[in-house]
């Protein structure tokens, strides 16, 4: 097998564990960069530029047998912001690929939310990603994962929660009776790394999650923070209005800073959805991996 795979995203908070674990397991990695400034490891080697730079792109996949396409928009006040960068990145991304003639298999790094496309602009331009990519991909051996909520150390979105948790306090957006899931950042990684060495050429998505079959309702995470704590959660729902308001909030204070906001109204509606359980069954089929961290964990050993 190759030992070369091309990354994208890497100065984010998942492609830095992706990278992390490959580089661990003695694979070169060839990193698609933006910035000005980034670290230096053995067998790392940077390549600047961006999902739009078609030369970059070329140079990213030169000489590499996988690419894992793990830079997304999470961000965005209006929906041409994820299209530009998760859908025509993409495609972009998979040209330069065809185009390269050596590297024969793609891992798209999609999102749970891609499973309801109606109900974000994130979700959808996910969803129409993975639909061109399967059209696009041809001889390329194309792999898409569908990770739910990731967390551990370098996330920004989920340790405030989990912070607020261990002191007492979990606030619940959506119903009461909604289910969530998570998957640890670590155990992702892995996952990653064994769908590159199981050259499996299934195409249908891969659900990820920690492999807690219940689910996590509301209640669920209540109790477990108490167990951790030994003293009470509070539990207190943030009413819709509460959280259209911070939206707007949001949306207005990050037009002036010029950055793209994370809350949106079309967030909260992902957010607020009943239903984000997930499955392993499908991709424990396919790649020798069973995830190690739950929530449970994660909170007691604080590994986020
Ligand atoms: N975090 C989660 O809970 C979660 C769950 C499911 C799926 N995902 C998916 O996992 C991937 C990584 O998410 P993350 O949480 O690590 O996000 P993140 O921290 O915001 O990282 C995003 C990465 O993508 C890069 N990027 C964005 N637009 C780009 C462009 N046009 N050209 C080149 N690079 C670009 C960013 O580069 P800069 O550093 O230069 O900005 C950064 O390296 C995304 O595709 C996301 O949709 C995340």
């Amino acid at each position: 097998m190759n030992r070369t795979v091309a990354v994208t995203g890497v100065t984010g908070f998942i492609g830095k564990h992706i990278v992390e674990k490959l580089l661990s397991r003695g694979f070169v990695v060839r990193a698609l960069t933006r910035q000005d400034s980034t670290y230096t490891a053995d067998n790392l080697i940077w390549v600047r530029g961006n999902l739009d730079d078609r030369v970059a792109l070329t140079e990213l996949v030169r000489g590499a047998d996988c690419v894992i396409h793990c830079a997304g928009q999470v961000r965005g006040s209006q929906e041409d912001v994820f299209t530009h960068c998760n859908v025509s990145g993409s495609l972009r991304l998979m040209q330069a690929v065809q185009a390269g003639g050596h590297c024969q298999r793609f891992l798209f790094i999609s999102s749970l939310a891609a499973r309801y496309p109606q109900l974000s602009w994130y979700a959808n331009s996910k969803f129409i990603a993975e639909q061109k990519l399967t059209a696009m991909a041809s001889d390329i051996s194309l792999g898409i994962f569908r990770p739910t909520a990731v967390y551990g150390p370098g996330d920004k979105e989920l340790k405030p929660v989990f912070n607020w948790l261990l002191r007492g306090i979990l606030p619940r957006l959506g119903y009461a009776e909604s289910l969530l899931s998570f998957l640890h950042v670590s155990d992702l990684a892995e996952a990653v790394y064994q769908w590159v060495i199981a050259e499996t050429s299934e195409t249908t998505p891969f659900e990820l999650c920690d492999g807690d079959i219940e689910g996590y309702s509301w209640k669920r995470l209540q109790e477990i923070g108490s167990r951790i704590r030994g003293n009470p959660v509070h539990l207190i729902g943030v009413p819709l209005p509460l959280l259209k308001l911070a939206a707007d909030v949001s949306m207005l204070s990050h037009r002036i800073m010029r950055k793209e906001p994370m809350l949106t109204r079309s967030k909260i509606r992902e957010l607020t959805h009943s239903d984000w359980s997930a499955s392993n069954f499908h991709i424990s089929k396919y790649i020798n991996w069973r995830p190690e961290v739950s929530v449970e964990r994660a909170l007691r050993e604080r590994l986020f």
